[in-house]
Formats: structure tokens, sequence, C-alpha cells
């Protein structure tokens, strides 16, 4: 089994779908009359030499393709396409075959951008780069920034709703799934709770009280990535044709994965390298959230990640050698230096 080879064929075939689904702005915008300015601008975007905040004096027009551009701009490059690979990784386990999730797949992905736009946004961790760029707000102001998550996830049910390899009732499982780990019973809430635990952590991470803040936390970060994670390989697996007993153990396997990937998020903000990560770190304690290292401390919070990553691979054991892939997925994401 060659882990690399597998994942660029899987991500490959994510990107050429994302291409399609989202293309680049035909020609260079046609300024409306009256048009007013919107955020700070970037190379490329808006007039040269503008940029990061502080950079650039400009601001560039609002112009009618903005929306074209800014979502080719967010979903174009740079993420590791981990929910799609997951998403076609299960599906190859059951015996189906990864072009029928593709456009699924790809779907999920939209939601996850989506999610990332507005995690960023300066009502939320008010964070100034993603994947390596100044993030969509930087340089699309905040109202097209949001507005360009709201088209993303519309278009991902879109995209699901008109996927024709696959039948009408898979279509409508799939958004229910997509829809329930997105929500106001999924990601959404994890968001919400991820604000309302701000600024708390370091209060209640004393004696009896850590424990309840651990439960608090571990369902939080269930809610906000993990359901994302989980969601992608139940949509793999649905669309491979898996039946209930295989559903149940992949399901259990991507909850462990999405718990690991997330407390691996929180060692990243705190000791990983931004330049890698291509995002600011040490944004979770400027913030004052209960992560992993907040409540636990780094070593602690390592032996988690690990435990859950165990519990990932045990729920594989009944797939034998079929399930390598996975397995090594699950390191990759667990351990991820990016
Ligand atoms: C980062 O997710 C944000 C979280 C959900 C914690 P990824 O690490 O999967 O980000 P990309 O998609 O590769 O940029
Ligand atoms: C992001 O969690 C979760 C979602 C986008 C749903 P974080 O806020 O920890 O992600 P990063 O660190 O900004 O990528
Ligand atoms: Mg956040
Ligand atoms: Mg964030
Ligand atoms: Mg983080």
């Amino acid at each position: 089994m060659d882990f690399t080879q597998i994942y660029s064929r899987y991500s490959d075939m994510i990107e050429t779908a994302l291409k399609e689904l989202i293309p680049e702005a035909a020609q260079p915008g046609t300024e409306l009359p009256g048009v007013r300015s919107v955020g700070v601008g970037l190379p490329g975007v808006g007039p040269a030499g503008a940029g990061l905040p502080g950079v650039g004096p400009s601001e560039p027009e609002l112009q009618e393709d903005v929306l074209t551009r800014s979502l080719h701009y967010v979903v174009s490059g740079g993420g590791k396409r981990l929910r799609p690979v997951l998403a076609m990784a299960a599906c190859d386990l059951v015996g189906g075959d990864p072009e029928l999730v593709v456009q699924p797949a790809a779907a999920i992905e939209l939601i996850h951008t989506y999610s990332l736009v507005h995690d960023d946004l300066p009502c939320m961790d008010d964070d100034d780069m993603r994947r390596d760029k100044p993030t969509a707000h930087k340089v699309f102001g905040e109202a097209v920034a949001l507005l360009t998550g709201d088209a993303l996830l519309t278009y991902a049910f879109e995209v699901i709703a008109r996927t024709e390899a696959l039948s009408p009732e898979i279509r409508i499982c799939l958004v229910r799934e997509v829809a329930e780990a997105s929500g106001e019973q999924g990601m959404v809430l994890g968001q919400v709770l991820d604000m309302c635990y701000t600024e708390t952590a370091a209060a209640f991470a004393v004696g009896s009280e850590r424990n309840r803040w651990l439960t608090r936390l571990e369902r939080m970060h269930g809610l906000k990535t993990g359901k994302l994670l989980r969601v992608s390989a139940r949509v793999g697996a649905l669309c491979g044709g898996c039946v209930p007993e295989q559903l149940a153990l992949i399901t259990q396997y991507a909850e462990k994965v999405g718990l690991a990937f997330q407390i691996q998020d929180d060692l990243l903000d705190a000791v990983g390298d931004s330049g890698r990560l291509g995002k600011k770190t040490g944004g979770d304690a400027r913030l004052g959230k209960l992560t992993y290292v907040s409540l636990l401390g780094l070593d602690r919070a390592a032996k988690q990640r690990d435990k859950a990553l165990a519990e990932a691979g045990q729920a594989l054991d009944s797939f034998g050698d079929r399930a390598d892939f996975l397995r090594a997925l699950a390191d990759y994401i667990g351990l991820r230096e990016r």
C-alpha cells in the first residue's frame, strides 16, 4: 500500500471536481456605477501592492463578479482535502467505486471551506491568514466573506442533489446526513460552544471542575470538527453500498479520527510552525479558548490524541488489510504538522 500515491489519486480527483464546480472568473470584473470599497485588497485582486493589514492603502472596488472571484479564491489550492479523501477511502473500503463519491465529497469540502471563511471572521477568531493566503475578509471585505460562506453552504446541497450517478434515495439520505452534521446539531453548534467556552477554561480547569470541562471539550470538538469528518466517512461508506455493521465501524473510526484531528489542531496552535501550517498560531491562547492544551497541557493533550488514534485503528480491525490506507490516514490526520 503506497499511502502517498493513493492519497494523491483521491485528492487529484477532488481537485478536478472542485475546479469544475468553482471555475475562475472568466474575465476581470466590470465596475458597476456607484460601487463601494470593500476589504483591503490583494495583488491580482485589488490594486497592486495591497494585501495585508497595514500594507495596502487601497481598497478594491465592489464589482459584480466579486462572488465568483471570492469563491474561487477560497476554494482553490492550499487545503489538504482531508474530508473528501476520507470519504473516497471509506467508499473504497466497502467495495464501492470512489468515483461515485467525488461530487458529495467535494460538496463536503465546500462546507468545510465555508466553515473556515466564517471561522476566520473578525467576529469569530479574527484571523488574517488561511491556507498560506490572507483570509477572505481581508481580501474581499467582511460582507463578501460572509456571503461567500453562505454561497458555499447552499451550493454544496445543490451539488449533492444533482449527482445523477447516485439514486434519488441515496441523494436524500446524503443531504440529510450532511445537513445534520453541519448545522445546529453539528458543526455550527460546536462553533457556538467554542465561543461560549472562551475565557472560562483557565478559571475552571482546577480540581474536580477539570473533568466536567473535559467532557464539554470533547463534545465541542466532536461537534465543531468531528461531525464533518464523521459525515465524510459515512457519506463514502453509504455511496459505496456498505452494510450497517460496516457503517457503524467506519463511523466509530471517524469519530476517533475527528477527535485526534482537533487535539492535534490545538497542539499545533500552541507549538506548531505557522509557516508550515499556512495560518497563524497562538490564536487559541490569545482568545482564551478552551482547548486540550489549555485544559490539560501539551503532554496530556498528546496522550489523549494518541489514545484516540489507537481507538480509531481498533475500529478497523475486522476489515483486515483492506483498511491499511484508512489506518495510515488516521495517523496522517492525527500527527499532521500542517
Ligand atoms: C483546519 O482544517 C480547520 C479545522 C477544522 C480545525 P484542515 O486542517 O483540514 O484545513 P485545510 O482544509 O487543510 O486548510
Ligand atoms: C475551526 O476550529 C473549526 C471550524 C472551522 C468549524 P479552529 O478555529 O481551531 O480552526 P483553525 O485553527 O482556525 O484552523
Ligand atoms: Mg475557531
Ligand atoms: Mg480558528
Ligand atoms: Mg485551531
